[in-house]
C-alpha cells in the first residue's frame, strides 16, 4: 500500500515537472509602456491619498452650503460656532464657499476650529508642515492679534508643533493670506491628530482655503505623498493613463473632468464633485499629472472627454465640436510651444517646455455608449485632433471591433476586464491565439485586475490567487508585446476608511501603506523588464498540461535572461530550464512570492507577503528550480547571446 502512494506520488511529481527552453533569439521589441498604471480619483486615491494635501475640505468645495456634509473633517473648539456660508464677496469665484466661525467672548478656553485630516494626520518628527489660509473679519484688539495653528493629538490635546501669527492686519473688508510652518520636534505615535486654528476672542472671522503639506516627493510645491510616490515609482511604472475612467466622463456633461479648470493658482481652481461621491479639489490637477508622469518616467495616455457621460448623458451631433475644440486645447496646452496661445498659458505657470505626448485615449469604455461613439463621436474627435496636429498622435478607441465598426479605423484599441483568478489563468494564452488580429492594431490593456474570488465572492484585498492570475495573464501580454503595447493595473489606490471600489493595488491611511500581492506582481514584471521577448519551448504553459505560466524576455542593455513564472497550482513545479544557444554558467538568481490562496496584506499586516531572493546556479546551461505553489517568480540569469 505504502509502495502504491509513494509510486502514485512520483508518477504525479514527473507528470508536473516542466522542461522550459529558453533560446538565444531576440524575436520582438517590448515597449518600455508595457505595465504601469490607469489612474483617476477614486477611493480618495488623489486628494487624500496620493496628493500631499493634509487638510480636508480646504476651501469647500462642491458642497451645499449651511449642510453638515459642508463641514467635513472640521469641528469647533471650545466654544466656536462654525458653519459654512455662501460668501458674498468671495476670494474668487472659483471659491464661492467659506468658514464662518464666531470666537465667543465667553469661552472657557481657546476657541477655534479643528481639522481632522483625511481620518488623520501622521505627524513626524523633524519634518516642516508648510501652511496658509485666507481670513477676512474683526478682532476685538484688546484681548491680543497673535493666532495660532497647532498639530495636537486628538485624544490628549498634547500639542506636537505650533506657530503663532500676527493677524492685526485682518480685515473685514477683504481676504488675507496668512502663511505659516509648523516643526514638529517629535512625531506623534498615532494619526489621530488635529490641525487647529484659534484666534483672540471674541472675533468674526471668515476662511477661506486652508493649505497644510508635509514634505513632498521630490520636493514638488503642491505635490505628492512621499510613501505612496515611493511606492508607485518603486514598480518604475512604463505608463500612467489618466484622469481616469469614470471620473473623466463626470455623471453628467457638466460634471465632466474639465483640464482648464485644474490648472493655475488654487484660488482659481473650483473643483467639483468627483464621479466616486467626494469632492475633488483638483489641487491635482493636469500639471501636476504631467510633472508626475515625467518624474517616475512614465509614458502618459491622456485621456480626453469625448461628449459620454457615467449617468448617460451624451452630446448631439450637433453640439460635439465644441468638446473637440476642449480637447485640442488641451492637447495645445501640453504639448504647444510657448508661441502658441495655450502653450503660452502653461509657460506662465512656470512650465516653458511643452511635455512629451504621443498617445490620445478618446473618452472612457465608450462600449457603454457605442451608438453615438460609431454614429459620430470617435470620428468628430479622430478626425478633429488630427486635421488640429496632422500626423503627431496616436488614438485610442474605447470600444471593441465586435461592439462598433468605427471610420476612421482605429490603430489603437483599449481593452478592460476585471474577473476572477481562473478567467486571468484561461486568458494568459489569448493574445497568442490570435484574439486581436497581427495586423499593425495595437492593444492598450487600460484597465485589468482581480476583484473577485472564483466562487463569485467579493475580496476585499488582492489575494495571493488574485495575483498568481494577474501574473498569469501578464506573461501573455509580454509574449505578444508586438500587439499589446502596454497595459494598466486598475484601480491603484485606495484609503481603507473612504473606499469607494475594491480590491485595489494599494491600500492606505493616514499614516500607513500596505503593498499587496497584486502590486508585488507588478513590481517583478515591471522593475525586470527585458527589451526584447525570446523564445520558449513549449511556448507556453497551456501545452504541457501542468498550470505553469512564463514568459521570457532578454534585456540587451544588461545582457540578462528573466523568464517570469506563475505557478497557479497550490503545489510546487519542478523545472528544468535550458539555456540554448547562450554563454552563460554560474550564478542566477530568483525573485518571488508565495503564499496560501487567500493570504493578503492590509494596513494592519502590511508585510504578511513579501517578495524575497534566492541565489541559484547554471551549470552546462541548465538550471533546475521548483517553483512554489501558488508563486509570481521571476528568475534572472545574466547572459550573453
Ligand atoms: O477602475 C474603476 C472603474 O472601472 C473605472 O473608472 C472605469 O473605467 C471602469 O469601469
Amino acid at each position: 500500500m505504502a509502495f502504491l502512494a509513494y509510486a502514485l506520488l512520483a508518477f504525479i511529481a514527473s507528470a508536473r515537472a516542466v522542461d522550459i527552453t529558453i533560446t538565444a533569439e531576440t524575436v520582438h521589441e517590448i515597449p518600455e509602456t508595457l505595465f504601469g498604471y490607469m489612474w483617476e480619483d477614486i477611493n480618495h486615491s488623489g486628494d487624500g491619498g496620493l496628493y500631499a494635501e493634509l487638510i480636508q475640505n480646504r476651501a469647500f468645495q462642491a458642497v451645499e452650503p449651511g449642510t453638515d456634509d459642508a463641514l467635513a473633517a472640521w469641528t469647533a473648539l471650545n466654544n466656536a460656532s462654525i458653519s459654512v456660508i455662501a460668501d458674498p464677496s468671495p476670494l474668487s469665484s472659483a471659491l464661492p464657499n467659506a468658514l464662518s466661525v464666531s470666537f465667543p467672548s465667553n469661552s472657557s478656553g481657546p476657541a477655534g476650529i479643528a481639522n481632522e485630516g483625511f481620518w488623520g494626520i501622521r505627524i513626524d518628527a523633524g519634518s516642516t508642515y508648510t501652511g496658509s489660509f485666507y481670513a477676512k473679519g474683526t478682532l476685538n484688539t484688546t484681548t491680543g492679534s497673535q493666532a495660532e495653528v497647532t498639530l495636537q493629538s486628538k485624544a490628549t490635546g498634547d500639542i506636537y508643533a505650533s506657530a503663532e501669527i500676527d493677524v492685526s492686519s485682518l480685515s473685514a473688508s477683504g481676504y488675507t493670506k496668512y502663511s505659516f510652518e509648523l516643526k514638529p520636534e517629535g512625531g506623534a505615535p498615532d494619526t489621530d491628530n488635529l490641525f487647529t486654528v484659534t484666534f483672540p476672542s471674541p472675533a468674526e472671522v471668515t476662511f477661506t482655503l486652508f493649505s497644510l503639506f508635509p514634505p513632498t516627493f521630490k520636493s514638488r510645491s503642491n505635490g505628492m505623498r512621499i510613501d505612496l510616490a515611493e511606492t508607485l515609482a518603486a514598480t518604475r511604472p512604463g505608463v500612467w493613463r489618466f484622469p481616469g475612467g469614470n471620473n473623466l466622463e463626470g455623471q453628467t456633461v457638466a460634471r465632466r473632468w474639465k483640464w482648464n479648470e485644474t490648472i493655475g493658482p488654487l484660488e482659481e481652481r473650483p473643483g467639483r464633485r468627483g464621479d466616486w461621491g467626494y469632492p475633488n479639489t483638483d489641487g491635482l490637477g493636469l500639471l501636476e499629472y504631467l510633472d508626475w508622469a515625467e518624474d517616475i518616467g512614465a509614458e502618459p495616455i491622456l485621456g480626453v472627454y469625448a461628449g459620454y457621460s457615467l449617468g448617460g448623458e451624451t452630446v448631439p451631433e450637433d453640439a460635439i465640436q465644441a468638446y473637440v475644440d476642449e480637447a485640442i486645447a488641451e492637447i495645445e496646452f501640453v504639448t504647444g510651444d510657448a508661441s502658441t496661445h495655450w502653450g503660452s498659458v502653461r509657460a506662465a505657470l512656470g512650465r516653458e517646455e511643452p511635455y512629451a505626448l504621443r498617445y490620445v485615449e478618446i473618452g472612457n469604455e465608450d462600449f457603454f455608449a457605442p451608438d453615438s461613439y460609431q454614429a459620430y463621436r470617435w470620428a468628430a474627435f479622430a478626425n478633429g485632433l488630427e486635421a488640429a496636429y496632422p500626423g503627431k498622435f496616436k488614438y485610442l478607441a474605447t470600444t471593441y471591433e465586435d461592439v462598433t465598426s468605427l471610420e476612421p479605423k482605429p490603430a489603437y484599441y483599449d481593452f478592460h476586464q476585471y474577473n476572477n483568478p481562473n478567467w486571468f489563468v484561461e486568458q494568459a494564452v489569448r493574445y497568442d491565439e490570435g484574439v486581436t488580429p497581427r495586423d499593425g492594431t495595437q492593444y492598450f490593456v487600460g484597465e485589468y485586475a482581480v476583484t473577485s474570488n472564483n466562487d463569485g465572492s467579493k475580496m476585499a484585498y488582492p489575494t495571493v490567487e488574485a495575483a498568481v492570475g494577474e501574473a498569469a495573464f501578464m506573461t501573455g501580454l509580454e509574449r505578444n508585446a508586438d500587439v499589446v503595447f502596454a497595459a494598466a493595473y486598475a484601480p491603484t489606490l485606495n484609503h481603507v476608511d473612504d473606499t469607494q471600489w475594491y480590491p485595489d493595488l494599494v491600500s492606505f491611511n493616514a499614516g500607513t501603506v500596505s503593498k499587496s500581492p497584486s502590486y508585488w506582481a507588478q513590481w517583478l514584471f515591471s522593475t525586470n523588464r527585458g527589451t526584447h521577448t525570446l523564445p520558449t519551448s513549449p511556448v507556453s504553459s497551456n501545452t504541457t498540461g501542468a498550470p505553469l505560466y512564463w514568459s521570457a524576455s532578454y534585456n540587451t542593455d544588461a545582457a540578462v535572461v528573466y523568464l517570469k513564472v506563475s505557478n497557479t497550482d497550490s503545489a510546487s513545479i519542478n523545472t528544468t530550464i535550458t539555456l540554448d544557444g547562450f554563454t552563460q554558467d554560474g550564478d542566477a538568481k530568483v525573485q518571488f512570492f508565495s503564499g496560501a490562496a487567500q493570504d493578503v496584506n492590509t494596513v494592519d499586516a502590511p508585510d504578511a507577503i513579501v517578495v524575497s531572493e534566492t541565489a541559484v546556479s547554471v551549470v552546462d546551461g541548465v538550471l533546475a528550480y521548483a517553483f512554489p505553489g501558488l508563486s509570481v517568480s521571476v528568475v534572472t540569469i545574466p547572459a550573453q547571446i
